[in-house]
Order: C-alpha cells, then sequence, then structure tokens
C-alpha cells in the first residue's frame, strides 16, 4: 500500500513522480471490468490521474458529481474499495440510470443520489473528502468546486475537461494560484508513455489528447466572496464576448451581402 501521508504531496511534479508505482494498483483494480465501447466519458486513462493524484491521501470518501452511465463511478468503486462513494446524478434519463445501477449493484461502497450536485455536495462533504466533478462544467462547476474548498473539508477537488482556452481556464491560470492541469507538459508526457499500459488500444502517438483536468488543492488562494464575484464577473464577460462573437460575423455578412449597398 502507498498511502503514506508524507507521500501526499499535490503538485504536478509529485503526480507525476508517483503515477508508476500506482500504476499496478490501478491495473489490478480495473482489469477485469467490463468497458463500454464507444462511451466518451473520463476513461481509464483520465480515472488513473484521478487515482495517482488523490490515492496518496487515503480519502475516507469521494465525492462525484456526473456519473451519467457510471463507467467512471465503477472505476472509483474499485479503486477505492475502502472508500464511500457518493455519486451525484442531474439527468433522470432512464437508460443511463438503470445502465449505472445495474453496474454498480454489487458495491456496497457505492451511493447513488439523484438531483443537483451543487444543492447535495455540500451537505455530503466530510474533512478530507476527494472530490471529482464531471458535471457541471466550466464556471458552474468551478462555482461548485469554490463552495466545497471554501469549507476547508477536501483534499483535493478536480473538475474534467478543462481545456486550455476556455474562459473558465483562463480564469484559474490568472486567479487560482496554487491550481494545475494535468496537460501540464511534463504531467501529460509521464500519463502518455504510461498509457498503454492502462489501455491497450491507445496510441500515444495520437494526435486525439486526453480531456484535462484542472486540479484544484485544499483551501482557496483568495477569500470566497472575492473568489465568488470574480467568478461571477468572468463568467458575464465571458457569455458578452460568446454573444458578440456569435452576432458580428452575421451582421457583417449581411452588410457584404446587402445588395443596395
Ligand atoms: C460527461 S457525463 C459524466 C460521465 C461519467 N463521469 C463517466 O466518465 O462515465 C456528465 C454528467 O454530468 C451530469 N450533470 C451535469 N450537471 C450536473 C449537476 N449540477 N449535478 C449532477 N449531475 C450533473 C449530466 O447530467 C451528465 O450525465
Amino acid at each position: 500500500m502507498h498511502g503514506a501521508r508524507d507521500e501526499a504531496t499535490f503538485n504536478a511534479a509529485s503526480i507525476a513522480g508517483r503515477a508508476d508505482r500506482l500504476l499496478p494498483d490501478f491495473r489490478r483494480a480495473i482489469e477485469s471490468v467490463p468497458r463500454e465501447r464507444g462511451f466518451k466519458g473520463i476513461g481509464s486513462r483520465g480515472m488513473f490521474f484521478f487515482y495517482a493524484a488523490v490515492r496518496p491521501f487515503g480519502p475516507k470518501q469521494i465525492l462525484e458529481s456526473g456519473r451519467m452511465r457510471g463507467e467512471s463511478t465503477l472505476m472509483l468503486a474499485r479503486c477505492f474499495p475502502q472508500a464511500r462513494i457518493v455519486s451525484v446524478e442531474f439527468d433522470l434519463e432512464p437508460t443511463h440510470a438503470a445502465m449505472a445501477e445495474a453496474k454498480l449493484r454489487p458495491y456496497a461502497n457505492v451511493e447513488l443520489l439523484y438531483g443537483d450536485s451543487r444543492e447535495i455536495l455540500p451537505q455530503r462533504l466530510q474533512a478530507g473528502d476527494a472530490v471529482l466533478i464531471d458535471g457541471p462544467k466550466e464556471f458552474r462547476a468551478l462555482k461548485l468546486a469554490l463552495q466545497l474548498l471554501a469549507t476547508g473539508k477536501p483534499c483535493a477537488v478536480l473538475i474534467h475537461d478543462f481545456y486550455r482556452g476556455q474562459p473558465g481556464r483562463t480564469f484559474v491560470e490568472r486567479h487560482w494560484t496554487g491550481a494545475f492541469f494535468s496537460d501540464d507538459p511534463a504531467l501529460a508526457a509521464r500519463f502518455r508513455e504510461l498509457g498503454s499500459q492502462i489501455d491497450p488500444a491507445y496510441d500515444p502517438d495520437s494526435k486525439h489528447t486526453t480531456s484535462p483536468f484542472v486540479c484544484l488543492p485544499s483551501g482557496l488562494p483568495a477569500s470566497y466572496s472575492i473568489l465568488l464575484i470574480k467568478i461571477i464577473w468572468a463568467r458575464a464577460v465571458s457569455i458578452v464576448v460568446s454573444k458578440i462573437g456569435k452576432f458580428l460575423p452575421h451582421t457583417l455578412s449581411g452588410k457584404v451581402s446587402d445588395p443596395e449597398g
């Protein structure tokens, strides 16, 4: 077991450094898991990143927001058998819900809840929890992370699909000291090297990149209210900019094609 607390550091270098040591445990945990073909969730390589990031903290509970068909939840259940997995899904779509419930029925450590994680997770949060957010996305996910981290309880919060150039990511890069991303070049290179040991179908030379996580350490880089105001403002600006971006091409093309000049 590699759960020594002195290994429980949360930054790009330490996660890259411990990844190959943690890989055999992860592979053993997921080796007999039947995978859904063609389903685009976090995937086994993304889940290995989450595992390498939070495993040394030995969380007693993991909160998941956004489970859909339960692929990521299943990997959490198997990779953290000693932890309680509380998974919240907003969508009651019956096919997905039934698939997730069938998959997770054998796992006594999993609790499947339905509703808005922004309401449910703050009530379920315990000291030392690790948090995985895969829906909501972007600023809404960031606001949820902020709310949870402000309590001082989580050991870490990871949000999936935080792509370069997106407004939410630019916000974190500017305002969230201590945050880092799984596509940090050194970290991504390390996980690319290990990728084919996790997923034999993985092509390390593929141009298709893995969806990045933003990794938020425990605590906040500024006061809750300052960060909240900045998030609300940045989101409003990004909405206005995107509306102008959609409106301008129409206006310009309207002018060009106007036969009356
Ligand atoms: C990409 S899917 C999750 C896939 C899953 N994590 C996996 O890797 O197998 C995102 C899910 O987040 C859910 N979601 C979005 N906002 C949510 C919210 N506020 N609370 C709970 N679930 C939410 C969506 O309904 C959707 O099913």
